[in-house]
């Protein structure tokens, strides 16, 4: 079951080799084709999920005038009617953490980034994570940007992906240092006029799309039921940049000064990773909570939208 579909990815070029982590670029991948991606299994997996694990939201309908975010739980509906409650609604379920869940995708995730790392001479990924999104027809994942490397892959479905330069206006440098600082993502200034700038992607079963780091992106789904997969890897360098994107942060918001520098070596880089690692020791940093959501909704086969208020729990 765990039999990797090798290459991973059919139609690799060398330009891919130059371009990986340095643009936007799509490519042919074969996930859509593997046993674990089925319908079948996803409902499985959903089935065994730990709890603390997923995310169930609801999201505002299109029109809506409040924006709304709810989490919820699936109660003891099995997984193909979690999967069928999602096609007809408006919400996505997060199954985080996979690669902890289940070894067969642990797998399936070291053997890919094994390959990516074989064809892009430097690269090399480490402390990787992989997440399962099933979301509705027609919802929209907001403008945001991440901090480790990121892919997303298509399975099942279609959807619109926005990708932004990662620099400002698009990303301002505070609001990237407050997602690091924070672990909370913060609500980006989004501006239509971005879309100007953005390069756009449609992406259907056997696509996948790696992006610049940081690089600030939302996303459309199209009219139907969508199953995606996100990966994070980390690097050095990428770690390095983290570094110096918390150091300014600290800077920033409690010394009250204007960093601009983002040298990745050198004394500067030095004396900002000392600067973050004191500041990861320090009472400081504890006090900022992640943000936490109760659940207050549970998915029911007698309620309207099969959707039953509940009263609100944290997990
Ligand atoms: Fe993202």
């Amino acid at each position: 079951m765990d039999d990797t579909p090798s290459p991973l990815f059919p139609a690799w070029q060398d330009s891919d080799t130059r371009q990986w982590g340095h643009a936007e670029l799509k490519l042919a991948h074969r996930w859509h084709e593997h046993p674990l991606f089925s319908r079948e299994a996803l409902a499985g997996l959903i089935e065994r999920y730990p709890a603390e694990h997923y995310a169930l939201v609801r999201t505002s309908l299109q029109g809506e005038a409040a924006r709304q975010w709810r989490e919820g739980d699936i109660g003891d509906f099995n997984g193909q009617e979690v999967i069928e409650a999602i096609a007809q609604g408006r919400m996505w379920l997060n199954l985080r953490n996979v690669h902890l869940v289940d070894a067969r995708y642990a797998r399936l995730l070291d053997a890919a980034y094994a390959e990516l790392a074989e064809r892009v001479p430097g690269f090399e990924p480490s402390a990787l994570r992989m997440g399962i999104l099933i979301s509705s027809p027609g919802i929209h994942v907001h403008y945001h940007a991440d901090l480790p490397g990121q892919a997303l892959w298509q399975v099942a479905g279609r959807k619109r992906v926005y990708l932004y330069p990662a620099r400002p206006p698009f990303l301002p440098p505070a609001a990237l240092e407050d997602i690091a600082l924070t672990g909370v993502e913060v609500k980006m200034p989004y501006d239509p006029a971005f879309d100007q700038q953005a390069r756009v992607f449609e992406l259907a079963p056997g696509a996948m799309l790696h992006w610049p780091l940081n690089a600030p992106h939302r996303v459309e789904n199209h009219d139907c039921l969508n199953v995606s997969v996100t990966t994070e890897h980390w690097t050095p360098g990428i770690r390095r940049s983290q570094m110096v994107t918390m150091a300014n942060g600290i800077l920033r918001r409690h010394l009250k000064l204007h960093p601009s520098g983002r040298e990745l070596q050198g004394p500067g880089f030095w004396m900002k990773a000392a600067l973050q690692a004191a500041w990861r020791r320090s009472p400081w940093s504890r006090r900022v909570q992640r943000l936490q959501r109760p659940i207050d909704f549970r998915l029911d086969r007698t309620a309207a939208g099969l959707m039953r208020d509940i009263p609100p729990f944290y997990r």
